[in-house]
Order: structure tokens, then sequence, then C-alpha cells
């Protein structure tokens, strides 16, 4: 059985103080949140200290990225090594503003995902189209490659301790989120599409939704049966609008 897991993206924003109260805030909700897994994803700097805020907590924490290397000349990069040495369980890889800002095309994605999973972390690989690939029709071509990269590199077996988050861009940031329908569609083709080739894999493999997800939306959504959850960006950055997403989940 699946269980519904919601990590909040806090991308690159807040300071010391604000993720602090931002933390204590989501602590003091936790026991609403019922059954749901819940993830926290800070800025790399703040990683250590939120390490230490929710110790002995049920939030986990994860990373924005990871570097596809272990060690060495990669200026600016973050090793799964050092990730892990500071509490983090889970690596997000490939989110959109990754692969259209600063260039991460597809093998880099999977070279990201491989580090990950190497270095004892769960990957969050991110997936989703561009609104003009949406309205040519090519939604599935394109989550299929993004997705295919990474089984090409690691084996659909690897999914099984990763999760995937399908993330229309086009809904990212946009206060546009897709239907519960439309992302239901896309859900489901992604489990078929690993089902054919490992059908326990697809099964227990959480799928979470992202982009505009918010308390008001938030049950509906994850009231699909191949939605389980979601990944939270903007409401991920008030205790009150993450806890309330948290509950629809648990
Ligand atoms: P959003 O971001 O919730 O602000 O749309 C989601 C994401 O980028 O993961």
């Amino acid at each position: 059985m699946r269980t519904k897991l919601v990590a909040g993206n806090w991308k690159m924003n807040g300071s010391l103080a604000s993720i602090r109260e931002l933390i204590k805030g989501i602590q003091a909700g936790m026991g609403s949140v019922g059954s749901a897994g819940v993830i926290v994803c800070p800025p790399a700097i703040y990683i250590a200290e939120v390490s230490k805020l929710v110790e002995g907590s049920n939030i986990s924490v994860g990373s924005q990225n990871i570097g596809d290397q272990d060690s060495g000349a990669y200026t600016g990069e973050i090793s799964g090594a050092m990730l892990k040495e500071y509490g983090c369980e889970y690596a997000i890889v490939g989110h959109s503003e990754r692969r259209s800002i600063y260039g991460e095309t597809d093998e880099m994605v999977a070279n990201r995902y491989a580090a990950a999973r190497r270095n004892g972390l769960k990957p969050i690989l991110c997936v989703g189209e561009l609104l003009e690939e949406r309205e040519q029709g090519i939604t599935e071509e394109v989550v299929g490659r993004q997705i295919d990269a990474v089984i090409s590199l690691e084996g659909v077996e690897s999914l099984a301790d990763a999760v995937i988050a399908y993330e229309p861009v086009w809904a990212i940031g946009t206060g546009k989120t897709a239907s519960p329908e439309q992302a239901q569609d896309v859900h489901k083709f992604i489990r078929d599409k690993i089902a054919a080739l490992n059908a326990d894999v697809a099964a227990n493999l959480v799928i979470q939704y992202g982009g505009s997800v918010k308390g008001s939306n938030a049950q509906e959504l994850f009231g699909m049966p191949d939605i389980d959850g979601g990944l939270i960006g903007g409401a991920a950055l008030q205790a009150d609008d993450f806890l309330a997403i948290c509950q629809a989940a648990g």
C-alpha cells in the first residue's frame, strides 16, 4: 500500500530566522497530519539547521538538487554524501526550474538521480510538460522521455526507492492548477508505463502532483486514484498553508 507523501520545496526563500519559525509552526501542527509522510526541502545552506530542528520528529529532510559526482573539482555542487551527512533522506532532481533556467538536460538529471541512489538518498524525480507541449498534445511523449532517461541509466527497479513528482510546468507558481482529472490522466500514464516494465514497482511507486497545490484544492487532487500526495512550492512557505495540505493528504 502506498502512503501519501507531501514535500515542501522552499526554493530560494527564507532566512535563518524565518525557517526556524516555519519549522516550529509545522512541528506544532504535525499531530493533525495523520498518516501522511512530510518532507521539507530547504535551501542547501539551511539543511544542517533544519535537520537539527526536526530531529526526533516525523518530518524528513530533502535537498533541492544533488551533485552528479561524488567529490572533486565541481565548484558549486554538493555531493550526496554531504547531504546525507547532514540528515537528508531525499533529493529533488530535475525540477523544471533546474531544467529550464539552468539548462539541466534529461541526461544530467538522470546522472543526479543516480548520484542520489548511490549515496542512499531517495530521489524525487520531477517531470512535466511546458504549456506549448501540452497544447501540441505531446505531454505523454515529454514525460515518457524524461522518465526513460532515468530508466535507461538506472533500470526500472531503481524506482522502488524513488518518488516521481508530476509537475506540469504551466501550473508551477502560476496559480493555475491542473484539474484533478488532467493530473490523474498523466499520473495513470506514468504508472501504466512503469507497470509495463515492472508491475510491483509501479503499484508501490509514490507519484506526487505539483503545481499550485493549496489547502483548497489538495483534497480533490489527492483523492484521485494515482495521485499520492504533492510537491508544494509557494504554499509550503507558511506553516498553516502547508499543514492544511498535509492534513488533506493524511
Ligand atoms: P508551486 O511550486 O506550488 O509554487 O506551484 C511547485 C513546485 O515548483 O514544486
